[in-house]
């Protein structure tokens, strides 16, 4: 692991192996890089896979102007401070960017504002639209809740959405870590980032313009990004492909490491 210091003062904890086109995976809420373990292990070979901890997760640092007070990072400004890890470790080539649900968010505001950077995209278990206010709410009402009582209830409320059946039954050790995992995570890079997620835009309209080929990949069984939906974000993007990851839910890259490596893969080869 290397610490990062990037423009805005945040130490980011970033995995960065293997030579090749680069590959910059972006972790889902309440997460961390450890959530591509199956993809650091199967692309290295072919990939400069970067993994970082955003901010305030794992073990990045946040910003110097972040607000204890009032937690909040929008998606723009991981979107931001993702383009400055780049310039911190010299990239200057275009990259593929690959995120998971939060990490999707992330990406569509990645395309909006570093296009140039971008080679192609990868949007898995993710989602266009906007909170309706009921679940902007509720967002806000868990993100006090953790401050005060800890991460534990977001990790009871996200467990059973998380992962397809089969997974619970066949890999009860990837869901018990994913779930220490959420608990470990700072209680204010929750709230942050709920606070962040409720606030964003619904990204919709962008979707036709979005001009870089585009993988749409998704858990057969997901339940937070529902299939029919991911589908059709793939048919609003114009230089689409659509892939279904069988007996997976919304965590696919850690449900079917394989299926989801060969999927980027040929991708990024295309
Ligand atoms: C995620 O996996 O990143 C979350 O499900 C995103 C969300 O809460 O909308």
């Amino acid at each position: 692991m290397k610490q990062i210091s990037i423009a805005n003062g945040s130490v980011l904890n970033v995995h960065d192996e293997g030579r090749g086109p680069i590959l910059l995976l972006v972790h889902g809420f309440p997460l961390d890089h450890s959530m591509w373990d199956g993809q650091i292990a199967g692309l290295a070979d072919r990939f400069r896979v970067i993994a970082p901890d955003l901010s305030g997760f794992g073990r990045s640092t946040f910003r110097t102007d972040f607000d204890q007070q009032s937690p909040v990072t929008t998606m723009e400004t991981f979107a931001d401070e993702l383009a400055a890890l780049l310039d911190a470790l010299q990239v200057q080539q275009k990259i593929s960017l690959c995120g998971l649900s939060m990490g999707g968010y992330i990406a569509w505001q990645f395309w909006r504002r570093h296009r140039r950077r971008l080679d192609k995209l990868i949007v898995c278990d993710t989602r266009a639209v906007a909170d309706p206010p009921e679940v902007a709410r509720g967002r806000q009402l868990m993100a006090q809740r953790v401050l005060e009582e800890g991460a534990a209830p977001v990790a009871e409320t996200m467990r059973p959405k998380l992962f397809a059946d089969a997974t619970h039954n066949r890999s009860p050790a990837i869901v018990a870590q994913t779930v220490q995992v959420m608990l470990d995570t700072s209680p204010l890079a929750i709230a942050a980032a709920q606070n962040g997620m409720a606030q964003r835009p619904d990204v919709t309209s962008w979707l036709p313009q979005i001009d870089v080929p585009t993988l749409v990949l998704v858990g057969q069984s997901d339940v937070i990004s529902p299939v029919a939906e991911m589908r059709d974000i793939a048919a609003a993007i114009p230089r689409a492909a659509f892939v279904e990851i069988a007996g997976a839910g919304h965590m696919a890259p850690l449900e079917d490491p394989a299926a989801v490596n060969a999927a980027i893969a040929a991708h990024c080869a295309g």
